[in-house]
């Protein structure tokens, strides 16, 4: 019996099967953040995913870094949600959100004129992003005051407040990837000398605020959450990955989080051996899974659910697919980020 047709509880949801359908950017927001109308239409298609996680959306303004994406502040933002929220579940699927501040990695023609990206410390990330002007270097950030996180953990609040009017099933922190979450997490990035920085036990409080923040709003079955350690992704490391991240799934415990997310790109290090045990919710493996590597991964226990990106990008129908056992769309990544139609929603499903 293949576990990936079969079905599972993750928190308050019952998944018709255990594949994941990952939050990926797709670029297709207008420049007030608002999901143009397609974006129902993509979503919808790959309603046959046991759940879906929306693309990387910004709880507030200074949270959006990238051109084109979207947010989850405003009313006509929740207004273009609703429509995708509703064009899913008419096919029977389900769909979280993904909570998605991007801290240091923006640049300041991304952010509300005036303003300067935030980041727990003032030190920029290596590398470029893409604007309206092609390639520029990410923005220096400035260090948030101390007072002013807890106004940062409100915007997580918020957004899981709109997520929810907006009808997602549920909200995942994004904590993985360089963004602001993990910039908290990373000693590189981090090196505040109060409450939020320093020893493990302050980086990851950060982390912890913004899921108790989300849980209060959402209710602790409709919150999960993303890490990937050791990706190194956005220029952001840590000198002690092990002991961070086993610290912070342990101060999971009694959260009772829908799921943990953890996807990982290649490090040698054995973290869902090392995390799953150590997390009572349902638990999520990703990164780089084909069809037997990730029902390996549910055969040997190692995962309770399977994330799927780039295949379910190319292949609305990827559930489908697995069971009948027929060939894969192949995706293209030079319409990943591109407005419209083409490498969006016009790749095809089988014939009935
Ligand atoms: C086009 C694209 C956009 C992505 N955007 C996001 C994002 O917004 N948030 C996120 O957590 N991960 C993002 N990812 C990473 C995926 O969620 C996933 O972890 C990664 O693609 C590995 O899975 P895969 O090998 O099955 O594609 C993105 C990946 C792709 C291909």
């Amino acid at each position: 019996m293949k576990k990936l047709f079969t079905s599972i509880r993750v928190g308050d949801l019952a998944l018709k099967n255990r594949m994941v359908m990952a939050p990926m950017t797709r670029s297709r927001a207008d420049g007030a953040g608002v999901p143009e109308d397609i974006v129902a239409t993509y979503y919808a298609q790959r309603a046959g995913a046991g759940l879906i996680i929306s693309e990387g959306t910004a709880p507030s303004a200074i949270g959006k870094g990238y051109l084109n994406t979207p947010g989850i502040y405003s009313d006509e933002q929740v207004r273009a949600w609703k429509k995708v929220t509703d064009a899913v579940h008419e096919q029977g699927g389900l769909i979280f959100l993904q909570a998605m501040h991007t801290g240091r990695i923006a640049h300041e023609s991304l952010i509300p004129a005036g303003q300067q990206p935030v980041a727990p410390s003032a030190i920029r990330a290596n590398g470029q992003i893409f604007t309206a002007d092609g390639m520029k270097d990410f923005a220096a950030p400035r260090a948030l005051a101390l007072e002013e996180i807890p106004g940062v953990i409100d915007e997580y609040r918020n957004a899981t407040r709109l997520a929810l009017q907006a009808g997602f099933d549920g909200v995942e922190l994004h904590a993985a990837s360089g963004y602001l979450p993990e910039q908290f997490l990373s000693s590189g990035s981090n090196q505040r000398t109060d409450v939020y920085g320093g020893s493990v036990q302050n980086r990851a409080r950060f982390v912890l605020d913004a899921l108790k923040a989300m849980i209060e709003v959402a209710g602790s079955g409709r919150v999960g959450m993303k890490i990937s350690p050791e990706m190194n992704f956005n220029d952001v490391h840590d000198d002690n990955p092990r002991e961070t991240y086993t610290y912070l799934v342990d101060q999971l415990k009694g959260l009772n989080l829908a799921y943990l997310h953890v996807a990982l790109f290649g490090t040698p290090t054995d973290y869902h051996g090392m995390l799953r045990p150590r997390f009572e919710g349902a638990y999520l493996a990703g990164g780089g899974l084909t069809q037997e590597s990730a029902e390996a991964l549910l055969q040997e226990g190692k995962a309770d659910a399977v994330v799927f990106g780039s295949a379910f990008l190319a292949n609305p129908d990827l559930p489908k697919r697995f069971l009948v056992g027929a060939p894969l769309n192949v995706p293209d990544k030079a319409t990943f980020y591109s407005p419209g139609a083409k490498g969006y929603t016009d790749y095809p499903s089988l014939a009935r």
